[in-house]
């Protein structure tokens, strides 16, 4: 990659030191960023700093939690007070509490609340006047497919995961007029974030074979970087997008709007109307896929027949 997607960029990527947002941090200082490593585990982020400098590439460590006010905060300022600038940031830290619905407790609820949403909140929101001042900024919020599709025995973890979602359209809109673009990503690769609290009842909810199939051709952490190496850079163009990345496959997801069915009147609708119409209602033919809220409504009133404007 060129060194003109970043110039001079500075990029905060938090849980920098292992996993998925180790590789970002590699893939990024290659690619000529300089990194804010950041990670609660300060050994780990130690050791990504020094890989990436012994490969002559520039970044500083940054040991708080995202998930308090003041730890977002200082982040930030590792970035501006090491580099001079920010310009990216990769909202990736997280960990998981998994449990079927009714083992979770608040404190399980809060955890996955505190390092996913407002860890994310925060760090975003400390970068902000910073990105809005030089009118450039890039932001990727790690969502999950835990989260957009789901499954079983982790139902804290996609509520946090899937309001990420909700952050990243929300923060696009307001961005766009400041260059500020922000997109989610829903990463798979082999990591160690639930190796000591597996997801109960996930793997044997697999069809058979295809977590082996998965493993033969690979989840390596580095096969997302490139996904996340490019939303943060300079050729990035797009802003409220959500992406797939792994294992090689890269893909767009969205939430999409179904042709549905019209009432004739708004008033005078039972229950029966609507399990009449419940195929027509959950129908997918037709689906169109609005940017944002006031584009769904324009929809809804096409779809209706209404005259606006
Ligand atoms: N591995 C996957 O397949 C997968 C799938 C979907 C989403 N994700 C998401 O990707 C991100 C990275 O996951 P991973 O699999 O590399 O996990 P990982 O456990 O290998 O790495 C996460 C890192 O975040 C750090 N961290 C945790 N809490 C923190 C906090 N409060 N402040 C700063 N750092 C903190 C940890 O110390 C750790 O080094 C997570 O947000 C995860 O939910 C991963």
């Amino acid at each position: 990659m060129a060194e003109s997607y970043f110039g001079d960029d500075v990029v905060v990527v938090t849980g920098g030191g292992r996993g998925l947002g180790r590789a970002y941090c590699l893939e990024l200082a290659r690619d000529g960023a300089a990194i804010v490593v950041n990670d609660v585990a300060a050994d780990v982020a130690d050791d990504v700093v020094r890989e990436i400098e012994s490969a002559g590439g520039r970044a500083a460590a940054s040991y708080d939690s995202v998930a308090t006010l003041e730890g977002a905060r200082s982040i930030v300022d590792t970035a501006l007070e090491r580099f001079g600038a920010l310009h990216g940031v990769v909202n990736n830290a997280g960990s998981m509490a998994n449990g079927m619905f009714e083992e979770i407790t608040p404190a399980m609820l809060d955890r996955m609340l505190d390092v996913h949403v407002r860890g994310s909140f925060f760090v975003t929101q400390a970068a902000w006047p910073r990105m809005r001042e030089q009118g450039y900024g890039r932001v990727v919020m790690v969502s999950s497919s835990g989260g957009m599709f789901a499954a079983s025995g982790h139902a804290n973890y996609a509520a946090a995961k899937a309001g990420l979602y909700g952050l990243c359209k929300a923060l696009s809109w307001e961005g766009q007029e400041h260059g500020i673009l922000v997109n989610a990503l829903l990463p798979f690769a082999e990591t160690t974030i639930a190796a000591a609290d597996p997801v109960p009842g996930l793997v044997e909810a697999f069809p058979k074979g295809l977590l082996e199939g998965l493993s033969a051709r690979g989840r390596p952490p580095e096969a997302v970087a490139p996904m996340v190496a490019y939303l943060v850079s300079r050729a990035c163009t797009v802003t409220g997008e959500a992406f797939c990345a792994g294992m090689g496959h890269f893909a767009r997801v969205f939430v999409a709007h179904g042709r549905g069915w019209n009432a004739a009147d708004t008033v005078g609708i039972t229950v029966d109307d609507i399990a009449r119409h419940v195929d027509e209602i959950r129908d997918l033919g037709g689906h169109r896929v609005p940017k944002y809220l006031p584009d769904e409504l324009e929809l809804i009133a096409q779809s209706l027949g209404l005259e606006y404007g």
